[in-house]
């Protein structure tokens, strides 16, 4: 399967799916990556190894329409059949969504529904939920709302503070993304009335 990764920042959950597409047997290959500012440090991991990247930012564009189908069409260049937001912190719009409907997915640092948004492990320790962890779903109109694929927990600890409880969610969010990713490109999914399904349909 060809992955298009779109991407804002370090890049930690692109590595962790560039080492995975090295792997033999992995089922996927990133065929490009993608940004939203020329300042996303992943975008150096893609062209260390000869991936082609493109940025695509929101402010050279008049409307925002127009940058959402500026991105649809470069994205589209690649023929991806599954493009992954590891930390795209844009939301796409309705020419996005036409066509990667289905096969754009997002992974969240909270487990959803709890806790959408950007401060998601800090709103985890302000609420005191004693489980946080990571949630892989397929993208729609809302915001950290769409169907959901995955779901891993990490236990909060009585001593974390944001940074602990951030990057203990992360190592655990990065192994279901490769896990996950790597098992719906060899064997395809079905998303049917909000619930996904990995391999062949439930009769
Ligand atoms: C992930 O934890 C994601 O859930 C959050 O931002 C982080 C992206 O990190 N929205 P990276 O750029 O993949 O290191």
């Amino acid at each position: 399967a060809r992955l298009v990764v779109l991407i804002s920042g370090g890049g930690s959950n692109l590595a962790a799916l560039l080492a995975a597409c090295e792997e033999p047997g992995y089922g996927a290959q990133v065929v490009a990556v993608g940004a939203d500012r020329f300042t996303a440090g992943g975008l150096a991991l893609a062209q260390e190894r000869g991936i082609p990247t493109f940025v695509t930012r929101v402010g050279d564009f008049a409307e925002r329409t127009e940058w959402d189908e500026a991105l649809t069409e470069q994205v589209s260049e690649y023929r991806p059949d599954l493009v992954i937001s590891a930390g795209f912190l844009k939301l796409v719009g309705a020419a996005f969504l036409a066509q990667f409907g289905g096969r754009y997915l997002n992974t969240h640092n909270s487990l959803l529904p709890a806790f959408p948004g950007m401060q998601a492990p800090a709103d985890a320790l302000a609420h005191g939920v004693k489980v946080a962890g990571a949630t892989l779903f397929v993208v729609d109109a809302g915001v950290d709302a769409g169907p959901i694929i995955a779901q891993t927990a990490v236990p909060v600890l009585d001593e974390d503070d944001v940074e602990t409880l951030t990057e203990r969610i992360k190592v655990a969010e990065r192994a279901q993304l490769v896990d996950v990713v790597g098992r719906m490109a060899r064997h395809g999914w079905v998303v049917r009335d909000r619930r996904v399904t990995i391999g062949a349909p439930h009769p």
